[in-house]
This record gives structure tokens, C-alpha cells and sequence, in this order.
């Protein structure tokens, strides 16, 4: 019997770095048997797209702005509907059905109108976030752990992978990994050290979860 076949699909906002690392990981066979098979972006202008591009992977930009203007008055409403369509792409498009959702970079925060269908199908969704659970949850993470170490004495931040749930960066960790906060370091040093982590735990997020799935 041959290896069973993996699916991705990516979800990214921005320059897609971590994308990348996934796109790399597939060719090096440091995710066996696993291929990226829809990349979608909440930006036109994400750098994304054009790696997945490079690298021959379907690409979909999804704009919450035309939902706003829609309903320039709700933005629940806005934000429900473009969550439910993005579900739907993902379900119903023309692209293979994920067996995992990675979220890389991705800087739109999820409802349950995208995250039930999803569950209700079976498939995960799996999240990197710049810090240790319980730590600097939601945006400008790196920022906030440089500050706290320049200021208030922290000795570490850290990188997660974990699972995606309605409360923002706090689902279970599937694999964290710490790293130092060294006094006098620029925040651009530290966003160096701490992107190179991202880049290697999210191969490794995603392989767990995979393997996983394989046991079934
Ligand atoms: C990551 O720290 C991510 O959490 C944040 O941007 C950084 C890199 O994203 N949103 P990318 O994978 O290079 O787009």
C-alpha cells in the first residue's frame, strides 16, 4: 500500500517566511508524503502568494473588505460571513479537501462560523504564535516579550504551535519551544533568533499532527 497522501492548506497574511519553511519541508521529504495544496492570503499584497506561486501552489485571496462594504454597519456580520465563505472555499472550492489547516502569519482572528464547519468536517487547524502559552497572546507578541525583557526582567519568550480555537492563540500546544531574552538585544536581533525557531517548529507542529493522523 503506498504512503498515505497529505494535504495542507496555508493560511497567511503577510511575507509567508513560515510558508516557506512548509514549502521546503514538503520538497525535502521533512513532511513525508505531504504536498501544500492551497494557499490562501487575507492580503493582495502578502509575499506569500508569490512563494506559493515559485512553487506552483494554488493560490486564493480572500478580502474581508468587500463584506464590510457590504455591511458597512455590522461588522459581526461582515466578519461571520467572510469566516463561513472562507470555510466553504476551503470545503467546497476546487482544490483537495486539507486533512490540516496551517495557519502561518495569519493575522485575521477566526469565528466559530469558520472554525464549526471545519470541526463538523474533521480537520484540524493548527497555529504558529511568537510566544509560550499563557504569554503575550494576539498581536505584536515578539514586541511585547522584547519590552517585558528590556524592562520588567523576563529571561525568556518563546515560540508556540497550537491548536486553533474561538479565544485567540490559546488553544492546546501541540510544540513550544523556549528562547532567551538577552539584555542590550535589539528587537530586530530578537525577531531574528525568534523567526528562525518559527521556521523550524512549524515543519514540526504540522508533522505531529500528521503523524497523528496516520495512527488512525
Ligand atoms: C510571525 O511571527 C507571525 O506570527 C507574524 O509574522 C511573523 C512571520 O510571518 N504574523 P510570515 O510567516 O513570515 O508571514
Amino acid at each position: 500500500m503506498p504512503d498515505r497522501q497529505y494535504n495542507l492548506t496555508v493560511l497567511i497574511s503577510g511575507n509567508g517566511s513560515n510558508l516557506q519553511a512548509l514549502i521546503d519541508a514538503c520538497a525535502s521529504g521533512a513532511l513525508p508524503n505531504t504536498r501544500i495544496t492551497h494557499v490562501i492570503s487575507n492580503r493582495i499584497k502578502a509575499y506569500g502568494l508569490e512563494r506559493a506561486a515559485k512553487a506552483s501552489i494554488p493560490t486564493t485571496y480572500h478580502n474581508l473588505k468587500s463584506y464590510k462594504d457590504k455591511h458597512p454597519n455590522a461588522l459581526d456580520t461582515a466578519r461571520e460571513e467572510y469566516d463561513a465563505e472562507l470555510a466553504k472555499i476551503i470545503l467546497e472550492g476546487q482544490h483537495p479537501r486539507p486533512d490540516l489547516i496551517v495557519c502561518a502569519g495569519w493575522m485575521h482572528i477566526v469565528t466559530p462560523s469558520f472554525l464549526s464547519p471545519i470541526a463538523a468536517a474533521g480537520i484540524k487547524i493548527i497555529n504558529l504564535h511568537p510566544a509560550l502559552p499563557g504569554e503575550f497572546a494576539g498581536a505584536h507578541a515578539i514586541d511585547r516579550a522584547w519590552k517585558a525583557g528590556q524592562e520588567e526582567e523576563l529571561k525568556r519568550t518563546g515560540v508556540m504551535i497550537h491548536e486553533v480555537i474561538a479565544e485567540v492563540d490559546a488553544g492546546d500546544a501541540i510544540v513550544t519551544q523556549e528562547v532567551e531574552l538577552r539584555e542590550g538585544e535589539s528587537l530586530d536581533a530578537l525577531e531574528e533568533r525568534i523567526h528562525a525557531v518559527e521556521h523550524g517548529l512549524i515543519v514540526e507542529g504540522a508533522r505531529r499532527v500528521l503523524e497523528g493522523l496516520g495512527k488512525k
